[in-house]
């Protein structure tokens, strides 16, 4: 099977009450790691490539490596720019075999973002312009999320809900075919503030707020049937923050979005659901690990080798106890 776009996932994944997991790729390691769990789950998959991972690893690296697991495993896998900031970005990765882009111009005003937007779905929906994917599906973004997104970076406090009264009109002037929207989560490892949360009496570790489901199911009443995006959607897993942390590590009170609610939000009209920060806490635990047991070591497949038998792990436990996209091909 080729790859493929995000159309029929969706449709499928929001009849289905559940949500496929994109999770970013940044070297062979990882795309082996998501698409061999992946295979086992029986699951779709969108590998998810940033501005920062086309820099790291190479476009043509990246592209040639998702081909590779498309081949190995037989999946129905998207090949998704995370957060294109610009038309000649998203352009430049159809025009490279992408099945699918986001634009996301969250940070400009109503009017560019719906501008630039605008653009993207144009270009991506002409089939004439890449008949190796004739239909190359845009996710969007209203509303803005703290943390890193690339280049753009929003300070905590600074973040943005989504507004529901925003999205039909959104939606009907781009086109785009999915939209990601901010209801609380937000990128990278530490989501929340000590001040935003309360604390475990027994283990000390920090409890988040909980996310603004009112926001999502205003936006889905709005917008009925139309696949919403869940970014910054880790969940910061405290096994892997422990065994980092024990093996001469220093994540103090990493917090992420706990599972019960990215399993609600994927039972609503969450239909994709973005995770980095986990595997990248999962292949740096498998790697402390494996350096501090074995401190002789210093062949890069033993120990690179033991943080991609954690990422598979994590990848398994997401689509299997979260998304609940397992057995769905
Ligand atoms: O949304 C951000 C993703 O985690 C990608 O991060 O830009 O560091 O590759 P990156
Ligand atoms: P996390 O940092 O929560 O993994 O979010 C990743 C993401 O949203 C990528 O676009
Ligand atoms: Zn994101």
């Amino acid at each position: 099977m080729p790859l493929v776009n995000t159309k029929e996932l969706f449709a499928k994944a929001y009849d289905g009450g559940y949500a496929v997991g994109a999770f970013n790729c940044n070297n062979m390691e990882i795309v082996q790691a998501i698409t061999e769990a992946a295979k086992e789950c029986n699951s779709p998959v969108i590998l998810q490539v940033s501005k920062g991972a086309r820099n790291y690893a190479n476009p043509t690296y990246l592209r040639k490596m998702v081909e590779a697991a498309v081949e190995e495993t037989g999946l129905p896998i998207v090949l998704h720019l995370d957060h294109g900031d610009s038309f000649e970005l998203c352009k430049d990765c159809i025009d490279n075999g992408f099945t699918s882009v986001m634009i996301d111009c969250s940070s400009k005003s109503f009017e560019e973002n719906i501008e630039i937007t605008r653009k993207v779905v144009e270009y991506a929906h002409d089939a004439s312009k890449h008949p190796q994917c004739p239909y190359v599906t845009v996710e969007a973004e209203l509303g803005t999320l703290a943390g890193i997104e690339d280049e753009v970076a929003v300070e905590h406090g600074s973040e943005s809900y989504t507004r529901p009264e925003d999205v039909e009109e959104f939606v009907k002037r781009t086109g785009c075919d999915s939209l990601a929207i901010a209801i609380g989560t937000s990128h990278g490892a530490f989501k929340f503030k000590p001040d935003q949360c309360t604390r475990d009496p027994e283990t000390g570790i920090l409890l988040p707020p909980p996310l603004r489901f009112d926001i999502l199911e205003e936006v889905s009443k709005r917008l009925p049937g139309f696949p919403i995006v869940l970014h910054g959607s880790s969940s910061v897993n405290q096994e892997y923050v422990k065994i980092i942390n024990d093996n001469g590590g220093k994540m103090v009170d990493a917090v992420g979005v706990p599972e019960a609610q990215l399993r609600k939000a994927a039972q609503l009209a969450v239909c994709k659901i973005n995770i980095d920060s986990d595997l990248r806490l999962a292949m740096t635990a498998g790697i402390r690990e494996h350096m501090v047991a074995h401190p002789d070591h210093f062949d890069p497949r033993q120990y690179v080798g033991d943080g991609r038998k954690y990422v598979k792990e994590i990848v398994k436990h997401k689509i299997n106890d979260v998304l609940g996209s397992n057995d769905k091909i």
